[in-house]
């Protein structure tokens, strides 16, 4: 089929990649210049494990483009997706801003019958807006040209993006067209592994699922980090609780570790445009609050611990922290709890030696030269002269290191383990302190 992709963000990129992958021939749009140009040369700018091998392999066979101009672009497609940002207002509801520019767009081009998807994660009633802008550009031109639009929410993980899209759980289908169901049964029938994945619904309802699915998974682990904090005070261990918990299927293992905090382009954001969704209709919705301020304070415990283990006095205190991201495979530092970390640090006037396996790039981007950071080349490095170490993301290259060295490394030998990494028998056998989420009384 003929598809055509507004946006190449992570949404757009992979779902456009997958597709081609599946046979279609897909065109992405996209109003940034410089990053078409570079798309067209091969340059993937997103770390996303398996994506660029699928955008280099179809742009070589010619089933995925990349282009600037959307009059050809929407002409020639069957099925045209949206998939730009809803970045948050400030007020925290989604700006539509971006979703309704590419619907009036389509609505100056469309030549025919299109299926257009909204992909981006979107407030409930938003396919009814497009259709409005879509048909308002249509009645400019005088023009009778039938459409549908439907509701597609993605439900891919960043750092596993494209085995999400090419192996999906479910496949949300929110339209109250035949016609347009069967478009996308086309589309998608090479997905259905084994069974079908099509779950069929109205445009709200299907809006309201990705809401509903985000803030749920923030909801647990909102939940696990207050059990953590509850578990620190009557001297429990919140890691053995959890396998307490989990071995129940109807909690399960999953989403349930505690950390750091949420971060990311979605949870704070889709936690935040429902919260204001409900309030917009007059709902009070208590339990939203409650994961979002538990949330704000769990990014602030790293810096607590340290700052309880010095007295307060972090003044000229050098620190070395592990991992920018803010989740393992992701070089996206979007809301990651590493930037309340160093910013409460810096405030204290402490010193920063840091590093990722892959945000690097983003670190230096997002915060420049500063003297009080040291961008480090590897792990070793970041430790050399430091005081203590926090550990904010779990990458797998800091799962298992030489805790003597680390002990010769630190001057003062503490550990903050904001991932629950280490056993702390361990840790501290090597002579270091050592700090976790939620294990025993610790401070
Ligand atoms: C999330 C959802 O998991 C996807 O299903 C959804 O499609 C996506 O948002 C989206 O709306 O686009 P993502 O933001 O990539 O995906 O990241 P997650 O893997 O869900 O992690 C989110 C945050 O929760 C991270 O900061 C992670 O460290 C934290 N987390 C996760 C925990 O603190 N504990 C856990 O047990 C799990």
């Amino acid at each position: 089929m003929n598809v055509t992709i507004f946006g190449t963000g992570y949404v757009g990129l992979v779902t456009g990649a997958c597709l081609a992958e599946m046979g279609n021939r897909v065109v992405c749009v996209d109003v940034d210049e410089d990053k078409v140009r570079r798309l067209k040369q091969g340059e993937v700018p997103i770390f996303e494990p398996g994506l660029e091998p699928l955008v280099h392999r179809h742009a070589a066979d010619g089933l995925l483009e990349f282009t600037t101009d959307p009059g050809p672009a929407v002409i020639r497609a069957d099925l045209i997706f949206i998939a730009v940002g809803t970045p948050p207002d400030e007020d925290g509801s989604a700006d539509l801003r971006y979703v309704l520019a590419v619907a009036r767009t389509i609505g100056r081009h469309l030549q025919h019958y299109s299926v257009i998807v909204d992909k981006s994660t979107v407030p409930v009633g938003t396919a009814d807006r497009v259709r409005e802008a879509i048909q308002a550009e249509l009645q400019v031109r005088s023009a009778e040209i039938s459409f549908d639009v439907v509701s597609n929410p993605e439900f891919l993980k960043e750092g596993n993006a494209v085995v999400d899209c090419l192996r999906p759980d479910r496949i949300v289908i929110g339209s109250s067209s035949a016609r347009a169901v069967e478009v996308l049964r086309k589309l998608y029938a090479p997905f259905n592994r084994n069974h079908d994945r099509m779950v069929v619904m109205d445009e709200r309802s299907a809006e309201l699922t990705k809401y509903a699915a985000n803030a749920m998974l923030a909801t647990k682990i909102s939940f696990m980090n207050e059990v953590a904090n509850i578990a620190e005070r009557v001297g429990a261990d919140v890691e053995l609780v959890r396998k307490g918990i989990g071995s129940d299927p109807r909690i399960g293992y999953d989403f349930i570790y505690p950390g750091a905090g949420y971060g990311g382009s979605c949870f704070p954001k889709d936690v935040q445009a429902l919260l204001r969704t409900a309030t917009a209709e007059g709902y009070d919705a208590r339990l939203l609050h409650a994961v979002e301020t538990v949330n704000q304070s769990q990014k602030e415990r790293l810096f607590q611990i340290l700052s309880r283990h010095f007295q307060g006095d972090l003044k000229g205190r050098c620190i070395a922290v592990w991992g920018l991201a803010f989740k393992p495979n992701t070089d996206d530092m979007r809301e990651a709890p590493s930037r309340t970390l160093l910013a409460a640090l810096w405030q204290a006037g402490a010193t920063v030696r840091a590093y990722d396996p892959e945000a690097m790039d983003e670190a230096r981007r997002i915060w420049g030269e500063r003297a009080d950071l040291q961008l480090c080349a590897s792990a070793d490095e970041a430790v050399q002269g430091a005081d203590a170490l926090v550990i904010v993301t779990e990458w797998k290259v800091f799962r298992s290191p030489d805790f003597t060295r680390l002990r010769q490394a630190l001057a003062a030998g503490v550990i903050v383990d904001g991932r629950n990494l280490y056993a702390p028998e361990v840790v501290e056998q090597a002579g270091l302190a050592y700090y976790g989420i939620g294990r025993g009384r610790s401070l």
